[in-house]
């Protein structure tokens, strides 16, 4: 049962768009410490745009977002961060010139501590031991799954609660993409907090607890992942039957 005291988001009634055009009509969905939480629909359905609006990149006209209790409404980019909220945009993105070592501390900007960087960079490495393998080679140099790797991994360097992840296995093969769903699982047994929207939506709902269904905007669809992935309606409109 939805807690509004105890999640740590919780979006209400969302409105945002660009321009004069609005994109979200009202979207309103929570997250509880702990959860993997999906958030599928077709394309254009809005799903990036609610990550965007989180982050402040998209103009919110309505509606409530507050994460740990706090309005994020008001909140610059760094500040949310600060809180504890790491954002992976779509498109695995890299400074490509620069060293994964480089990469992953850019991660920890606004960390002042360099012990605690070092920390993160250790963790980095036991979680993901291709990365330290290729610390000192250009991130342009990876692979597109060790990219997306890379990509998370520099969003986890400031120990967020809850991290937002926009397709993360879109366009990597199926095996890495495979590999990728399981490491979210390890993030999330070491308390890390897991948002992501999915195009493969079916593997998305294997590893949610909850997830959500978006569609022009609107709300369409919620419940456990398990039973959406049940669901025949959702299979029928959303999973490919
Ligand atoms: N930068 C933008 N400027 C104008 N319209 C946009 C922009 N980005 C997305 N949109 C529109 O907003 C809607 C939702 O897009 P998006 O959130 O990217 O959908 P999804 O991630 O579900 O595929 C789409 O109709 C899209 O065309
Ligand atoms: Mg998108």
């Amino acid at each position: 049962m939805p807690d509004a005291t105890k999640a740590l988001l919780e979006i209400r009634d969302l409105r945002a768009g660009y321009g004069r055009i609005e994109v979200l009509h009202g979207v309103s969905l929570h997250v509880d410490p702990g959860e993997v939480v999906a958030i599928i629909g077709p394309n254009g359905a809005g799903k990036s745009t609610v990550f965007r609006t989180m982050m402040g990149f998209v103009r919110c006209t309505g509606g409530e977002m507050t994460f740990k209790g706090c309005s994020l409404h008001t909140l610059p980019s760094y500040e949310i961060l600060r809180l504890g909220l790491a954002y992976v945009p779509q498109g695995r993105i890299v400074f490509r010139d620069m060293t994964v070592l480089e990469n992953l501390k850019m991660g920890a900007f606004i960390e002042p501590d360099r012990r605690k960087v070092r920390q993160a960079l250790e963790r980095t490495y036991t979680l993901f031991p291709v990365l330290h393998e290729k610390r000192s080679q250009k991130a342009g140099t990876l692979s597109g799954g060790q990219q997306q790797v890379l990509a998370i991994s520099r969003a986890l360097m400031v120990e967020p609660k809850l991290i937002l992840l926009d397709e993360p296995s879109l366009g990597l093969a199926p095996n890495f993409a495979k590999f990728i769903f399981e490491r979210l699982l390890v993030l999330q047994e070491h308390g890390i907090t897991i948002m992501m929207v999915e195009q493969n939506a079916a593997k998305a709902l294997e590893i949610a607890d909850r997830g959500y269904v978006l569609e022009l905007g609107n709300n369409r669809y919620s419940g456990r992942g398990r039973d959406l992935l049940h669901d025949p309606e959702v299979k029928r409109l959303y999973l490919g039957g």
